[in-house]
Formats: structure tokens, C-alpha cells, sequence
């Protein structure tokens, strides 16, 4: 019996690195998911080695209102709820504030905040319906610790935990049931998700 048995979940960034594996993990421990990313091919890819009875793949950029409410969509249709959020998509720049261009660290924020905020919202009414669900928020140590050169990709983190406090005292007082949650990976977890990973 896995720990995840008859639950429903949408991951995104889930075409390879930590996504993926959270993907793998989730589908071995008996959840059904379905998961987006911009990598088509090799999002396929993984969809395919798991089967269409546990596992769906779809486009979805999580800056995009509209891709979100079609992965929503296409969650509940192929497995009739929704009862996972987790918002792991997300880009990392290395530069100096100096040298990094505004485009650049707006793209940082798009992705790793507004992505964010627009998931949690999507999912709002079918985990209300649902009477329930969790939102997990990957968000980095280095929010907390500051690294140097990744001024961007710490403030985009540092908004992700934020917008999971709000969430959670929000969802607090509106259900018993729902949960909203930070996992704060460190650097050493990519090289540890990339070895676990046979494909
Ligand atoms: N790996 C680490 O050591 C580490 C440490 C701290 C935090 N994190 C966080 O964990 C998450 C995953 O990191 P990773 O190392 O696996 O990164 P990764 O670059 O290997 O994977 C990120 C995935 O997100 C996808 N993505 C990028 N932009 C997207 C968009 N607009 N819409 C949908 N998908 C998009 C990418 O295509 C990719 O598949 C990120 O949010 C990252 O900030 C990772």
C-alpha cells in the first residue's frame, strides 16, 4: 500500500531534475498525477515510461493564466479530483545584480512567483470542492541563507515562501483540511535526485 494511494496531484516542472523525480516518487507511492511543463519532448518521454493508467502529461508554462486552468481541467477530467499542488517549476540565473538585465530577473520572478501564485489559485476551487487539499511550495534553503550570484533566483524564492505563509493563514480559516506547505531543497538534493534517477 503506498502513502499516496487514491490521491490526485498536479506537478509542475516535471519533465526532468527534482519535478521528475517527484513525478517517479509519486506514482510509486500510488497517486495518479498529471504534470506540465515548456519541455514537451521530454515530458513525453516520462509520461510514457510511467503509463496513462497513473500518469498524464500536458504543455503547461506556469506563467500562463490559460495553461493553468486547461491543467486544472485536464487533471480533474482524466482522474476525476485534484488533491496535490506542487508548484516545483522554476528558473535559476547565475549573475551579478550588476550584470543581470532587467528581463532577465523579471523572467526569474514570472516563473518562480507568479507562477506560483497563479497555481494556488487555480487549484482553490477544485480542492474546495474536494473539501480539501495540499499545496506544496518548492521553494530553496538559499532564501533563508543568501547565495552569491543568484540574487534573482533567491528573490523569486523568497516571494514563493511568502505567498505560502498568506496561503496557509488563508486556508486556515476557511477549511480544517487544507495544507500549505515549503520544502526548502538545498544544492546537494540535484546531484542526489539525478543519481536516483535510471532514466
Ligand atoms: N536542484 C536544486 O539543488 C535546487 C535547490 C533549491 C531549489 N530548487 C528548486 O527546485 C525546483 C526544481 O529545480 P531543478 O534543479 O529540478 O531545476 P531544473 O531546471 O532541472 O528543472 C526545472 C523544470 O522547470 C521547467 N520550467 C521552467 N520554466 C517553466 C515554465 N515557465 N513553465 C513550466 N515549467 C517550466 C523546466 O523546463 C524544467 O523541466 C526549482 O523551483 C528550483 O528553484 C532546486
Amino acid at each position: 500500500m503506498g502513502r499516496l494511494d487514491g490521491k490526485v496531484a498536479l506537478i509542475t516542472g516535471g519533465a526532468r531534475g527534482m519535478g521528475k523525480s517527484h513525478v517517479r516518487h509519486f506514482v510509486a507511492e500510488g497517486a495518479r498525477v498529471v504534470f506540465g511543463d515548456v519541455l514537451d519532448d521530454r515530458g513525453e518521454h516520462v509520461a510514457s515510461k510511467l503509463g496513462e493508467q497513473s500518469c498524464r502529461y500536458v504543455h503547461h508554462d506556469v506563467t500562463s493564466e490559460t495553461d493553468w486552468a486547461a491543467a486544472v481541467a485536464a487533471t480533474v477530467e482524466a482522474f476525476g479530483r485534484l488533491d496535490v499542488l506542487v508548484n516545483n517549476a522554476g528558473v535559476l540565473k547565475f549573475a551579478r545584480i550588476a550584470d543581470m538585465t532587467l528581463a532577465d530577473f523579471r523572467r526569474i520572478l514570472e516563473v518562480n512567483a507568479v507562477g506560483c501564485w497563479l497555481g494556488m489559485k487555480a487549484v482553490t476551487e477544485p480542492m474546495t470542492a474536494a473539501g480539501g487539499g495540499s499545496i506544496v511550495n518548492i521553494s530553496s534553503i538559499e532564501g533563508f541563507t543568501g547565495a552569491a550570484g543568484l540574487y534573482g533566483s533567491v528573490c523569486g524564492t523568497v516571494s514563493a515562501r511568502a505567498l505560502c505563509a498568506t496561503a496557509w493563514m488563508r486556508l486556515i480559516r476557511a477549511s480544517d483540511s487544507g495544507r500549505v506547505e515549503i520544502r526548502l531543497p538545498s544544492r546537494s538534493l540535484r546531484a542526489a535526485s539525478r543519481r536516483r534517477s535510471p532514466w
